[in-house]
């Protein structure tokens, strides 16, 4: 069975705000890469070809990143959604595209630790109609929730329902065959005005067709959020294998650290694990677990931990350990000069900023 990609990668991200008032939030780094990217990758490595990109405001910004796919070892597609009019609505979108095929639908703000290759493989070798990810957590009225009778089969799915049914949220990961595309052209807009994919796929279920669900084992992060995004960062760094390719001068370094080539390290602690990437300098700096340092980012006489610093900012000259913070691009932080003691802010709308 032929299986095309589609992934999308449109959507505001107001729950990122500021980074994302400048940049897709599909190309926030995480471990010094755009999350789309690991999308991407998992698309190929699941032996898909022809991948659609979903595209909204940040359409440009996406089609630079990604050119035409071969970086991935795929042929990509760029299709331009009018307006960020829900997921049933860029399925839509891509009717074109997708034809009679089978498709792979890719949140583009998803993370899974295993990929889709296994998932992919499975529908292709079945008969379902369509098939859906679950995964059990802590909080699943922030999510679509599925709730599965005594047979294991789908019964009703939700979206972000106050009281949810169970703790089984969808995740960002959908195989469909074209039965969808009628599915979604049934809907009605939700409370939260949008053409929801929970209920075109409730739409399935309604009508009878077989919607098959599984349960993802490993990790899975929809990384909306700060607090998401950390921690896909810490899930994602968790994984590396030391690779130090860049010039390293009288450094301690401990636990499992990716230097890029072109990065500069002097007189640091660098305790991963930690990815450093090219461009970046670091100097009489301590850098800790979970820390990733983007292009041309520089960081000295400073100690950082648990932190995401974006391309060609500065972290200068700050006594009090940075923690648990995502700091844009082009950002300074530096300590000041002044005699009075004072802070002095130049800070983006949307920003949240802890001072001690
Ligand atoms: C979307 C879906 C939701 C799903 C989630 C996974 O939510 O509507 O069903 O659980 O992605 O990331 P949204 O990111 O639009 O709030």
């Amino acid at each position: 069975m032929d299986v095309k990609g589609l992934v999308l990668s449109g959507g505001a991200g107001t729950r990122l705000r500021p980074i994302t008032h400048t940049r897709a939030k599909q190309l926030v780094p995480v471990a010094g890469k755009p999350v789309l990217f690991y999308g991407l990758e998992a698309m190929a490595e699941a032996g898909i070809k022809q991948v659609g990109i979903i595209i909204g405001d940040t359409g440009d910004e996406i089609r630079a990143a990604v050119g035409d796919g071969s970086q991935f070892g795929l042929e990509v597609t760029f299709i331009p959604q009018d307006a960020p009019r829900g997921l049933a609505h860029a399925v839509l979108t891509a009717e074109e595209f997708i034809g009679d095929s089978a498709f792979c639908m890719y949140l583009g703000d998803n993370l899974l630790r295993d990929g889709v290759a296994g998932f992919v493989d499975k529908f292709r070798a079945g008969t379902a109609d369509a098939m859906i990810l679950l995964q059990h957590v802590p909080n699943p009225s922030e999510y679509g929730v599925a709730e599965l009778d005594a047979s294991g089969a789908v019964k009703q799915l939700v979206e972000k329902p106050k009281e949810p049914k169970s703790d089984l949220a969808l995740v960002g990961v959908y195989l469909f065959t074209s039965s969808i595309f009628d599915a979604a052209k049934k809907l009605e807009p939700s409370w939260r005005g949008e053409y929801e994919i929970t209920d075109a796929i409730q739409g399935l279920v309604d009508s009878g067709l077989r919607v098959e669900p599984h349960v993802v084992t490993g990790w899975w992060k929809d990384t909306g959020q700060l607090a998401d995004m950390l921690e896909a960062n810490r899930l994602v760094l968790d994984a590396i294998e030391t690779d130090i390719q860049g010039d390293v001068v009288d450094t301690k370094i401990e636990g499992r650290v990716v230097i890029q080539a072109g990065a500069t390290v002097e007189r640091c602690h660098i305790r991963g694990p930690v990815v450093i990437c090219s461009g970046a300098t670091v100097r009489d700096a301590y850098i800790g677990p979970y820390s990733a340092i983007s292009e041309d980012a520089h960081v000295e006489r400073a100690e950082m931990e648990h932190a995401i610093l974006l391309e060609r900012s500065s972290i200068i000259g700050i006594d009090t350990r940075i923690e648990d913070s995502l700091i844009g691009a082009d950002c300074q932080i530096r300590r000041s000069d002044a005699i009075r003691s004072a802070n002095r802010l130049l800070v983006g709308d949307g920003s949240r900023i802890e001072i001690l």
